[in-house]
């Protein structure tokens, strides 16, 4: 990203000593996390039951920002007919404001740049809003956890910068986010907030701009680069505080809250219960690098996104460098993705003056209707390689969408099968290309041929494996892993670690950074391995670890059937798990505990009527990232299948 310097470099976390941190635990309430909730845990407030669709200030512009700039970007969606399209959000990035003042905390915007928060005594977006409105569209704001943003921490420039003394360009939320809340939503009309994180990662005693008394220290309780040391009952206090703050000043509950950790604080256990958008990465770049680094730091988290609460692999940079209109090869596969994860889609260039070509790929409606499917299931991967994957979307009409994705190093013929879309290998398959529009038709297994950085995606219709039942794993936007078992967060080692833009090559490399080693995955074990128990696999099923709780929405199915198991994966060959079945809180069934190498338990219930079933695997063994079960074949059946 253009406005960071330098190789970022946190102090120290003061550490908590381990007698004190005996004493907070032997304090908390104690509480069965394994415990029946009996509903739905995931967040569901404010409006995002699909992905958030619109256009974003930041990729386009930096700090480099004014009412002009935005509202032509504005006017371009409405007369292209991205508007009618579903792209509504135009939100105002970093860069916006001069300071805070003084006497009552009030927000001052930047005059030059927008001229009409002046017209009349206090500074207000409220007619910037009002236009954005007018237009048929939403408006979002940017805001920080801390005092201060990540454009203060990182950018080398001040000229865009807040100004007046320390404590007036403190224009972050921290301490402030009741007014600032209020300001924003009920005195300013906006319907959007991207709450970033650098206050609360960036501002330590050490840092260069906090030594030179440019800015106050605020002690960092996020820590990017390594997992392990950040503070996160703080960072979830400002996130709960904030919510507090959107429930007041929002009655009719139109708001979106946007978190932007970065994947940081294990967020990835926690964001889906807190906002409806959730950053899996740092910032994207335009290179084709950096695009693999945030794709996969979302791939891997399909059951960790829901309507309500999606992951965030970052805004689109459709537009500049490798997503250019030199690069339509790129440019696609880069929309491609994004709508295959339920990714917001974000537009993040000039749209004055970007060509039709890209606006045709951005407008494609085939794929925006595959990000905007209400079953909202992300994608799984059927085919994972470092070179080539495959990603299957159930979709609610019953088609089914794959992504062949070739990450680019030449080009490769993919041999698609039935089995990877859990379709019958008898019947006939038929395939739409959504970027084409050819149709073409098939039994059991296709040929198909992606160009190196090609992404092919397609529509699918076939007769499913399970003719009147789903697979849990193919409806991952209704299965939340609400205890993951993850008691120790790991950085993901198969994300990949693409040199970052903002600090070239100093230091010694990229590190694997994103926690999210060992959760909860469809069709996998927790650490990418085939679901195995004692010699049989499971094509289809839900591997986690543990000392785990999944809640699993369910509407008209009768039956809920598993194959349920210690994975022959497990390094753990000692303990017992025991696997139980909830149906709205009431035990349904349980299997005897279950040991390594001992063949899988078939469990079933019958939950016709029964609003969430809860899967519980429960151990006595401390380790629970040694201990991965499996859920082979996990399925909601209906009629004859059912019975
Ligand atoms: C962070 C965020 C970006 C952008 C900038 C603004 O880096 O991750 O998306 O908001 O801050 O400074």
């Amino acid at each position: 990203m253009q406005q960071k310097q330098g190789p970022r470099r946190l102090p120290r976390l003061a550490l908590v000593p381990l007698c004190l941190m005996a004493a907070l635990a032997q304090a908390a309430p104690a509480t069965d996390p394994l415990a029946p909730v009996a509903r739905w845990s995931a967040y569901t407030a404010g409006r995002a039951a699909t992905p958030p669709m619109g256009w974003s200030s930041w990729n386009a512009f930096g700090t480099d920002i004014d009412e002009v700039k935005i509202l032509g970007s504005a006017q371009r969606i409405v007369d292209s007919g991205l508007a009618a399209k579903g792209y509504r959000y135009i939100n105002i990035d970093d860069g916006w404001a001069t300071r805070r003042e003084l006497k009552d905390g009030h927000m001052v915007i930047r005059a030059d740049r927008f001229p009409s928060s002046a017209a009349g005594g206090r500074s207000t977006f409220r007619p910037f809003t009002d236009k954005v409105h007018a237009m048929g569209l939403k408006a979002g704001i940017y805001s920080d956890l801390g005092r201060n943003t990540c454009s203060q921490a990182y950018s080398g420039d001040s000229s865009d910068l807040p100004k007046g003394s320390v404590r007036e360009r403190e224009i972050g939320l921290y301490g402030h986010i009741d007014e600032d809340i209020k300001l924003f939503f009920a005195d300013w009309g906006f319907d959007f907030i991207k709450v970033d994180g650098c206050g609360l990662r960036a501002y330590g005693a050490n840092s260069p701009k906090v030594k030179s008394g440019e800015y106050r220290a605020l002690t960092p309780v996020l820590d990017l680069e390594s997992v392990s040391r950040s503070d996160i009952p703080a960072v979830q206090a400002e996130f709960a505080r904030i919510n507090a703050a959107l429930q007041r000043n929002n009655p009719d509950g139109d708001y979106l809250l946007s978190l932007c950790v970065w994947g940081a604080a294990n967020v990835r256990a926690w964001g889906k219960n807190v906002g409806n958008l959730s950053r899996t990465s740092d910032d994207i770049t335009p290179s084709w690098a950096r695009l693999l680094s945030n794709f996969d730091s979302a791939a891997k988290r399909e059951l960790y996104g829901h309507p309500g609460g999606w992951n965030d692999p970052d805004m689109l940079y459709i537009g500049k460098g490798d997503f250019d209109a030199a690069h339509m090869v790129e440019a696609k596969s880069h929309f491609s993705l994004w709508a295959m994860l339920n990714a917001p889609l974000m537009l993040g260039a000039d749209l004055r003056s970007t060509p039709e070509a890209l606006m045709d790929i951005v407008g494609n409606a085939d794929i925006i209707a595959l990000n905007q499917d209400p079953a909202g299931n992300q994608a799984t991967l059927a085919y994972d390689a470092d070179d080539l994957q495959i990603l299957v979307k159930q979709l609610a009409s019953g088609q089914k969408a794959v992504a062949i994705f070739n990450r680019g190093l030449g080009a490769i013929d993919v041999d698609l099968n039935a089995a990877h879309l859990k379709l019958r290998s008898d019947a006939p398959i038929s395939l739409t290309d959504l970027w084409s529009k050819a149709d073409t038709t098939f039994t059991n297994e296709t040929r198909i041929r992606v160009a190196a950085r090609e992404t092919r995606v397609f529509r699918v219709q076939g007769t499913r494996l399970l003719a009147q039942g789903v697979y849990l794993s193919e409806q991952p936007g209704s299965v939340n892993p609400a205890v993951d078992g993850v008691t120790s967060p790991q950085a993901d080692p198969t994300v990949f670690r693409s040199s970052a833009a903002w600090s070239g090559t100093k230091g010694a490399g990229e590190r694997p950074m994103y926690a999210g080693w060992g959760g909860a995955r469809a069709d996998s074990t927790p650490y990418g391995q085939i679901l195995q128990v004692a010699g049989n696999r499971y094509p289809a099923g839900i591997g986690i670890l543990a000392n785990s709780r999944l809640e699993v929405r369910n509407k008209d199915y009768r039956r809920i059937t598993a194959q349920v198991g210690v994975d022959d994966s497990a390094r753990d060959r000692m303990h017992g798990v025991s696997f139980m079945i909830y149906g709205d809180g009431k035990l349904l069934a349980k299997s005897k505990p279950m040991h390594w190498g001992q063949p899988a338990q078939a469990l079933s219930a019958d939950v016709a009527g029964v609003k969430v079933v809860e899967l519980v695997a429960r151990s006595t063994a401390l380790h629970n990232e040694l201990l991965p079960v499996t859920w082979g074949g996990a399925a909601l059946l209906s009629g004859s299948q059912a019975d």
